[in-house]
């Protein structure tokens, strides 16, 4: 079922249909860009020069300056020959296997690559087998199995549901001279490597068996996707159907997207503010023994669990009646069934995420001890179900230790008056509003002659 409807929201607040407003720790608007003036006032004036939409392929009568421009923007920003506008960011997956058709006869996956890979590698008739993940040896094997075939690895770049890093120099350490690699960039563009640029940047690598695909809804935070590589490859993947036989994103929302970009290629202290953001929440988990040590570079996704879904479900209300949106999901690759995920923006303060540590802490140790725990998967980023947890009381393990004053860090009714807005409902008239076409009359006579009724 879909998540509950948001009437509102901005980079750090999520309004609910009732009208209270949320401290958010949720979506993928990692740099606060989904809702900045200029990207916004870029669409507007978009849509008065070209309408809501393109309306047809950009190989027919669909292609803007807006989407021209945007590509050459994109490649200049990443250092690379060329880059293909598509729709959207799954999109971009299956253009970018569809360029490998004909290539590579194998699609080797990362066991939780994005599903968007795996539908991807299905639709471009690739067949495909999996590697374990983040497992470069894994990877070697897989390779010997299929050759002399030849292959296309298929990975997250930072994967979406825990944010692990791909060991990207390895994997592509382990590849053949004419194998390929198709990094999902989605998480990791805007938020790794110099400036954004995304995860290959971040370890380094220029190689042309790479090819990039990304989202341009999250970091970005506008619409569509893109496939970014050698001109070669990007060549292919524009004669496939996923970017022929579709319309492109909106020409507003490309120059939207190039509004962004402008202000992310200005301002890498934003990505500076995000990372530095994900390593105070990382360490904050850590300190309730919610997560591994923060790893760097640290990135924006958390995930983690706490004993059984019933107890995650407890802490997930408590959270929300403190006034914090901090999403319990269930969606593939993370470390259990169900989890928290938790994701920031470089517009949260230190201070949101001490009020979030805080009140989590709070949760836990009013949690009472599960009667049947059931155990977790271990993973790097999952606590483990507690042996214990038969007791009654707050269970032991998350008993948090209160923490000695920082220099200058704001106590905690500090910050719940300093978050007093997230606290209270703030009610707001969230009526639609009547569309004021009522029939086809108000549009004015029309300019066309009347349709022949022979
Ligand atoms: C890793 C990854 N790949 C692809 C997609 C699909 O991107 P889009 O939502 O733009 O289609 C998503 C997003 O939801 C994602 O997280």
């Amino acid at each position: 079922m879909a998540a509950t409807p948001l009437a509102a929201c901005d980079a750090t607040t999520a309004t609910l249909p009732d009208g209270r407003v949320l401290l958010s720790f949720g979506g993928c608007n990692y740099l606060g860009l989904a809702n900045h003036p200029a990207v916004a006032a870029a669409v507007a004036q978009a849509m008065g020069r070209y309408g809501m939409s393109s309306s047809a392929s950009r190989e027919t009568t669909g292609n803007t300056l807006a989407h021209e421009a945007l590509e050459h923007e994109l490649a200049a920003f990443l250092a690379c020959e060329r880059v293909l506008l598509v729709p959207d960011g799954y999109t971009a997956n299956i253009a970018a296997c569809q360029a490998m058709a004909g290539v590579c006869s194998h699609a080797l996956l990362d066991d939780k690559a994005h599903v968007s890979l795996r539908d991807a590698a299905r639709a471009a008739g690739l067949e495909s087998l999996r590697f374990t993940h983040l497992d470069p040896a894994s990877l070697r094997t897989r390779l010997a199995e299929i050759r002399p075939g030849r292959a296309v690895v298929l990975t997250d770049g930072v994967f979406t549901a825990d944010g692990a890093l791909a060991p990207l120099a390895e994997l592509l350490a382990a590849l053949g001279q004419d194998d390929r690699l198709i990094i999902d960039d989605c998480h990791g563009f805007g938020v790794l490597g110099p400036g954004g640029r995304g995860s290959p940047h971040h370890a380094g690598l220029r190689d042309p068996r790479i090819i990039v695909t990304s989202s341009l809804a999250k970091g970005l935070g506008c619409a569509g996707g893109m496939v970014a590589g050698p001109a070669a490859e990007i060549a292919r993947a524009a004669r496939g159907t996923a970017y022929f036989c579709t319309t492109p994103t909106a020409p507003p929302m490309a120059e939207g997207t190039r509004a962004s970009l402008a202000i992310l290629a200005a301002e890498p202290q934003r990505v500076e503010r995000l990372a530095a953001n994900a390593e105070r929440l990382q360490a904050r988990l850590h300190d309730l023994g919610l997560a591994a040590p923060p790893r760097r570079p640290a990135t924006p996704i958390a995930a983690f669990t706490i004993g059984t879904k019933a107890q995650m479900e407890l802490v997930h209300a408590g959270l929300l009646a403190e006034g914090i949106r901090a999403p319990l999901i269930s969606y593939p690759g993370g470390p259990a069934e169900a989890y928290f995920r938790l994701t920031l923006t470089a517009e949260h303060s230190p201070q949101h995420i001490d009020f979030l540590a805080a009140a989590l802490a709070t949760q836990l140790q009013r949690l009472p001890a599960a009667p049947h725990p059931s155990p977790l998967p271990s993973s790097p980023h999952c606590s483990s179900a507690p042996a214990h947890a038969q007791s009654q009381g707050p269970h032991p393990r998350w008993h948090v230790p209160s923490r000695p004053q920082q220099p200058g860090a704001p106590t905690r009714s500090e910050l719940q008056r300093g978050n007093r807005r997230f606290l209270a409902p703030r009610p707001r008239n969230l009526t639609p509003k009547p569309s004021p076409v009522r029939s086809l009359a108000d549009f004015g006579p029309s300019p066309l002659p009347p349709r022949s009724t022979a």
